[in-house]
């Protein structure tokens, strides 16, 4: 049988299809495949849509009898009918659907996602929608969604990095395996009754590319099962995430609250931009619950917002802990989750309210592209969302197609970079020619017993003194022949970076000194090279000093 089935989720009704399920590949198996279906008897039913012959049409109720469960049953075979008859037979029948789609709003809703606009429902109106979602190009129906995803025990975050956002967001082009790069900047309507359709939301598509892409779509959908959040917004870079999600969030006159190690970008923006709207910072150790409390306390605090772990030393915020203490005093919380990767840690299952990525880093991770996520619930990112369609900060989708390929073997990647990193850590504090080690599984880490607590593993960055001063330290990185000098994370090549020259130089020894940026501190983002390999590169260079 085909593997079809009607969700419920928001799925734009550009044309979705899920692959036949494992046992009934065989039968019914296209809709909408240039291939013949693989039952000899198939019907070409034109516009190259493919059913199983017997079917040929349903009962005008058949819809409505379907009990919940059978109609979100990937499976289910009476689903599976219901399109395949649906495809039997398709006058254009766009003008009744929507005449018919109002009335189905008012009742028992037999969603096609999309928006979360029922689209039809009542006696012969899903018979009539469902033909003319053929004819507008929806050739089938969602077969998983993501929460259904999250809650199934077999779709742990491996599965989800492949699979997760795909099959519900499936542009109808050919039988492709992968999605498609929806290269546009705009969309169509057939007529003034379609669009009129989509401005009132019984009919679901795309307007124009600053507030939609299906490729982009697929991205969000994929962080948003990963991340078990109910949405994300995928924008060009993770500080045009960080930018529009303070901006968006953050009313003028407010104030929030931040962590001493962080982005330096990030911090230069929260200190010199959201003044200029009389927004005030806080800012705090990030193990300094005290001086949390106290900025609470004394101050209308709108957000917190951190890294965990931070950039560049590591250090983790007590995610729950927090959380639970702004949510005290009405604030949300926000954590900036690049260094942990979904992977690692689930901020939002220990309360925050949302998470943020540099996509650029580990989510994509092959050095190759520039993007960032938000993710949270509809509720918090609705306000952000808004804001992106104002600014303008969309990531391309060519950029997006490589985040979602990227995305594939995140866990893969990231369980690898965990390993080496945390090997290549204990080898660093154990040689004599380096003065401290900064990685959050090492039991030196100041937040040690945080991390182990709320990650389950500590990534793949490494920052460590060297016994030296900047000469040396330079010395030690120009002796590496693996990684590249290079800024950045996260990605399959190994990196290595002196943040005093990379990020500081144009600061002062003293303003580096205040900031904390010491002149003998390497950034090691370890890659997915063989761990022997770096560790011998590591060591050589360490013993040349
Ligand atoms: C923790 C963290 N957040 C945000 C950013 C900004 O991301 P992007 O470079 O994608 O704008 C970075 C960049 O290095 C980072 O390290």
């Amino acid at each position: 049988m085909a593997a079809l089935c009607i969700g419920q989720t928001a799925v734009p009704a550009v044309g979705y299809e899920c692959r036949p399920d494992a046992t009934g590949a065989a039968a019914g198996k296209s809709f909408g495949g240039s291939a013949p279906a693989a039952t000899g008897g198939a019907q070409n039913l034109g516009k190259g849509f493919f059913c199983p012959p017997c079917i040929t049409r349903f009962p005008p109720n058949f819809v409505r009898q379907l009990s919940i469960k059978a109609r979100r049953n990937c499976s289910n075979i009476g689903v599976a009918q219901v399109v395949a008859a649906s495809a039997t037979d398709r006058p254009a029948a766009v003008a009744a659907a929507m005449a018919a789609a109002p009335a189905a709003e008012a009742t028992e809703g037999l969603q096609l996602g999309g928006g979360g606009a029922p689209a039809a429902a009542v006696n012969g109106a899903n018979e009539v929608l469902l033909e003319s979602l053929m004819d507008s190009g929806v050739s089938s129906f969602p077969c998983k969604d993501t929460q259904e995803a999250k809650n199934h025990p077999s779709q742990r975050s491996s599965t989800l990095a492949v699979h997760g956002g795909e099959r519900t967001r499936r542009p109808k082009v050919q039988d492709t395996l992968t999605i498609p790069i929806c290269q546009t900047s705009t969309y169509t309507f057939k007529d003034t009754a379609e669009l009129i359709a989509f401005q009132e939301g019984t009919f679901t598509s795309f307007e124009y590319g600053r507030y939609g892409n299906p490729t982009t779509n697929a991205v969000e959908e994929k962080i948003s099962s990963l991340e078990g959040a109910e949405t994300t917004l995928l924008s060009a870079s993770g500080m045009c995430a960080a930018t529009t999600m303070l901006l968006a969030l953050v009313p003028a006159g407010g104030h929030i609250v931040t962590t001493t190690d962080c982005y330096r970008r990030t911090r230069q923006f929260i200190q010199t931009v959201l003044p200029k709207m009389s927004i005030t910072t806080t800012v705090v150790d990030p193990a300094d619950v005290t001086a949390l409390q106290l900025a609470l306390e004394q101050n209308n605090v709108s957000l917190f917002f951190s890294e965990s772990p931070t950039n560049p030393y590591l250090r983790c915020i007590d995610i729950e802990l927090v959380s639970k203490l702004c949510h005290e005093h009405g604030a949300l919380v926000c954590i900036d989750g690049t260094f942990a990767t979904p992977i690692n840690q689930q901020a939002l299952a220990l309360g925050a309210d949302l998470v943020l990525h540099s996509a650029t880093k580990y989510l994509a991770g092959h050095n190759d592209v520039l993007a960032g996520s938000l993710s949270g619930s509809k509720q918090c990112l609705s306000a952000v969302r808004a804001l992106h369609n104002i600014l303008g900060g969309v990531v391309d989708p060519n950029a997006a197609y490589l985040i979602l390929r990227g995305l594939k073997t995140l866990n893969l990647r990231v369980n690898q970079q965990n390993r080496t990193a945390l090997q290549l850590s204990q080898a660093l504090e154990a040689h004599p020619k380096v003065a401290r080690v900064h990685y959050p599984g090492l039991e030196s880490h100041p937040e040690h017993h945080i991390a182990k607590r709320q990650m389950t593993g500590y990534g793949g960055v490494i920052s460590f003194e060297i016994n030296g001063d900047l000469e040396t330290t330079s010395k030690f990185i120009d002796g590496l022949r693996i990684p590249y000098i290079a800024p950045s994370l996260g990605g399959v090549e190994s990196l290595v970076e002196q943040p005093t020259i990379i990020s500081y130089w144009d600061q002062t020894p003293a303003e580096r000194a205040r900031l904390g940026i010491k002149d003998n501190l390497v950034r090691f983002s370890c890659g997915i090279e063989d761990f022997q390999d770096l560790y011998n590169d590591v060591m050589q260079s360490l013993d040349a000093l």
